[in-house]
């Protein structure tokens, strides 16, 4: 392109996936000439990369959208477009009802978004692409940084399990894994670039390696390929099915001296009636026995979970089951929504019978259950020593340092900034219920023989 190149924005909604591919156009719209910012006022291309998974996440982007109406009537070169989740969902849809929106392209198209805004930006007219489930390659993929020293990487698009709440199957399409080798590429390169820990991302990850075939087939092969990238500290991986939490996976955990000793394997309900309707393929007892399993072989696992209230028929009596098994596994954190009904999916089609109100009410009542956990876990963990990653200095107190554990607790720490980037021994002094406080005691040797003695033993570095 000649002259000053145009400028984009892209504003992400949604989970992980989504950022990822926020950070995966960008790289893709620097190489085509085209400069960013994060500017939305003054871009002269403005991307929304949306999310479907409750009307609420929808509700946030068609207000957003219709912010814009003056401007893009106004300003005759400026560019609106849509992309991720809700473009694939609603197509058309959304340029009938925004008729000045420029660009409309879904979730497997995404990286063709240069070629159509120098279409758009010739005058060319509106475009609206949502074809082609399978067709995004992960090859391309630099990898996006959670910080300087942690990054994301995708490991499988797409999802198979159709839960009968769920939109993610009809936008993001059939599972697909990457191949290992591009896996371990990617941490390659982003270890050599100073990225310390790796989480990586599927929508239902420890199902990782179905329809790849070799043997080093499944994430227990994975996490052992990725293991051994030099340089690299930790290894996480999200988001599990407790379906899937094989043995494999759980000894490639426990072995693994890299692989931090963090699950998070949403539960969703602890009803077995409420489980049989969503169509998750496990009773509460299942999920209660694959924790019993993570603990025996992983001793210092701590779990996270997603837990959904008011879905549809959810009576007094189930709520009361979620209620408890949230308290019984003693979750290191819960993310709790309340059921918000998606066109397509099977559940759609019954009532959504629950009255917000108690939908509200249930919502509260987790909550407070994990905050009462939240407090108690924390404050029983004054005292002692854990190893940390180090962040950088603390968003609360930049006097500080904070990092995460390996079972992704944050600490925030006293210490040298130049200690970014490194593991170390933090000595736990004080606790709220989100926070832990403590001194740094040692920064553990980083190249040198220490950490490799460790990693041959095949044990070590838990806190
Ligand atoms: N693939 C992941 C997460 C998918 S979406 C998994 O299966 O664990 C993240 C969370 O959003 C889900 O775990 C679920 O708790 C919640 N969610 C999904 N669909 C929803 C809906 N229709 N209403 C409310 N919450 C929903
Ligand atoms: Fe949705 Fe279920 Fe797939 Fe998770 S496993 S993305 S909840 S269909
Ligand atoms: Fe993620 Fe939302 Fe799409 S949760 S996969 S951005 S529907």
């Amino acid at each position: 392109m000649s002259g000053t190149p145009p400028t984009v924005c892209i504003v992400t909604f949604g989970c992980q996936m989504n950022k990822l591919d926020s950070q995966l156009l960008r790289g893709e719209l620097a190489r085509s000439g085209f400069a960013l910012t994060d500017d939305a006022a003054r871009a002269d291309v403005v991307l929304y990369n949306t999310c479907s998974v409750r009307r609420h996440a929808e509700d946030r982007v068609l207000s957003h959208l219709g912010s814009y109406r003056r401007r893009a009537l106004r300003e005759g070169r400026f560019v609106l477009g849509v992309i991720g989740c809700m473009a694939q969902r609603l197509g058309p849809k959304l340029i009938e009802r925004f008729g000045f929106l420029d660009l409309v392209c879904g979730t497997h198209a995404f990286l063709r978004v240069p070629e159509y805004l120098r279409h758009v930006m010739a005058g060319q007219g509106p475009i609206v692409d949502v074809e082609g489930d399978g067709e995004v390659s992960f090859a391309r993929a630099p990898g996006m940084r959670v910080g300087p020293h942690r990054a994301y990487v995708s490991v499988m698009r797409g999802c198979d399990n159709f839960c009968s709440y769920c939109i993610v199957p009809y936008v993001r399409g059939r599972e697909v894994s990457r191949p290992p080798q591009e896996v371990v590429e990617e941490v390659e390169a982003l270890s050599a670039d100073g990225v310390r820990e790796v989480i990586l991302l599927g929508q239902n990850v420890n199902s990782y390696g179905r329809g790849l075939d070799g043997e080093d087939a499944g994430l227990a092969g994975l996490l052992a390929l990725v293991n051994e990238v030099e340089g690299l500290r930790r290894i996480r991986f999200v988001t599990s099915h407790p379906r899937d939490m094989s043995d494999a996976v759980l000894g490639a955990v426990a072995g693994l001296v890299r692989v931090c000793e963090y699950l998070h394997v949403p539960a969703q309900s602890g009803s077995d009636a409420v489980l049989r309707r969503m169509n998750r393929g496990y009773t509460a007892a299942d999920y209660r026995h694959m924790v019993r399993r993570a603990r025996e072989r992983i001793p210092a696992v701590e779990l996270a979970g997603d837990f959904m209230v008011g879905f549809p028929g959810e009576t007094d009596a189930e709520f009361d089951d979620t209620l408890r098994l949230l308290r019984d596994v003693r979750f290191q954190q819960s993310f709790i929504f309340k059921y918000s009904p998606r066109p397509q999916t099977r559940a759609a089609n019954w009532p959504d019978d629950v009255p917000d109100e108690v939908k509200r009410e249930r919502n509260q009542r987790l909550l407070a259950a994990q905050e009462e956990i939240d407090a108690e876990r924390r404050a029983a963990m004054v005292g002692r020593r854990v190893e940390v990653l180090v962040d950088g200095p603390s968003k609360s107190d930049p006097a500080k340092l904070s990092g995460r554990t390996r079972q992704n607790d944050i600490v925030v720490f006293t210490g040298d900034r130049s200690l970014a980037g490194t593991l170390g021994t933090v000595r736990l002094t004080d606790s709220t219920v989100l926070t832990l406080f403590g001194e740094l005691r040692q920064a553990t040797v980083q190249h040198g023989g220490t950490e490799l003695a460790r990693l041959r033993r095949g044990h070590g570095g838990r806190s």
